[in-house]
């Protein structure tokens, strides 16, 4: 066994074991590949950010028999908390699958019907090079040129994670319930003329007279 005393004083030691773990790092983070899927059932396949903080797949919804949700979580604590979710927050039955494509993220029902998509390619030419769970929270679609052609802190949904910014006209809603995460009552607004706080009618979405409005300084 290797003691740390070895370490300290083989200093190619350390540069060659700093060297594997920057490069198992990159390849974790470059870890989705174009045709790779989940599928949402008990096997629970997910992917994984590199350090294991967050993951990416689908979970069962709680009380609801065979449904899930794809959604993104911190997997490192008791509670597995969802911080982003896709579809508008509907679960979708057994046996549907989460493909990344050429494309970008596709949602598929059992019946091979599409459900959801990133909206990575505007005109489906077919740009994305790879995706990746980053340790910050955020799910990435990477271009071939490299560019960030999607990714889930644009689309908050209920939750803002340190270093994800609310961008002008994002919305992040309340969920509904503990565990439904469907919009709920409550949204915040960021437009170019303010921060707003008000509630909706769940069933129209129609926003009703704000609780808050900040303008100061914006
Ligand atoms: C998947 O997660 C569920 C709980 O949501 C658990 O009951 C089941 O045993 C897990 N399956 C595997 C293969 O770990
Ligand atoms: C994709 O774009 C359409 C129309 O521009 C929009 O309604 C939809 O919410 C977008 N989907 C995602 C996942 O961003
Ligand atoms: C908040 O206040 C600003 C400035 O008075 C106004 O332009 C904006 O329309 C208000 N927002 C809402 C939702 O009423």
């Amino acid at each position: 066994m290797m003691s740390s005393l070895a370490l300290v004083r083989n200093p190619l030691l350390i540069l060659l074991t700093s060297f594997f773990l920057l490069a198992a790092a990159q390849e974790g983070s470059r870890s989705v590949s174009v045709g790779d899927a989940l599928p949402a059932d008990d096997r629970n396949l997910t992917w994984r950010s590199p350090s294991g903080d967050f993951e990416f797949g689908f979970r069962r919804v709680p009380d609801q028999q065979g449904l899930f949700l794809l959604a993104i979580w911190f997997a490192n604590i008791p509670d597995k908390t969802i911080v982003w979710s896709a579809n508008e927050g509907n679960p979708v039955e057994i046996q549907s699958r989460v493909e990344l494509t050429s494309n970008g993220l596709v949602l598929r029902a059992r019946s091979g019907m599409e459900l959801w998509w990133s909206n990575s390619t505007q005109d489906g030419t077919g740009g994305v090079s790879h995706a990746a769970m980053l340790d910050t929270g955020n799910f990435v679609i990477t271009g071939r040129n490299s560019e960030n052609i999607w990714e889930s802190f644009q689309y908050p949904t209920d939750t803002i994670l340190p270093g994800q910014e609310l961008g002008l006209d994002s919305i992040l809603s309340s969920a509904i319930s503990g565990t439904s995460y469907k919009k709920g009552r409550f949204q915040l607004r960021f437009t170019s003329e303010s921060l707003v706080v008000n509630q909706i009618d769940v069933v129209t979405g129609t926003a009703f007279q704000f609780y808050l409005n900040i303008t100061d300084g914006l």
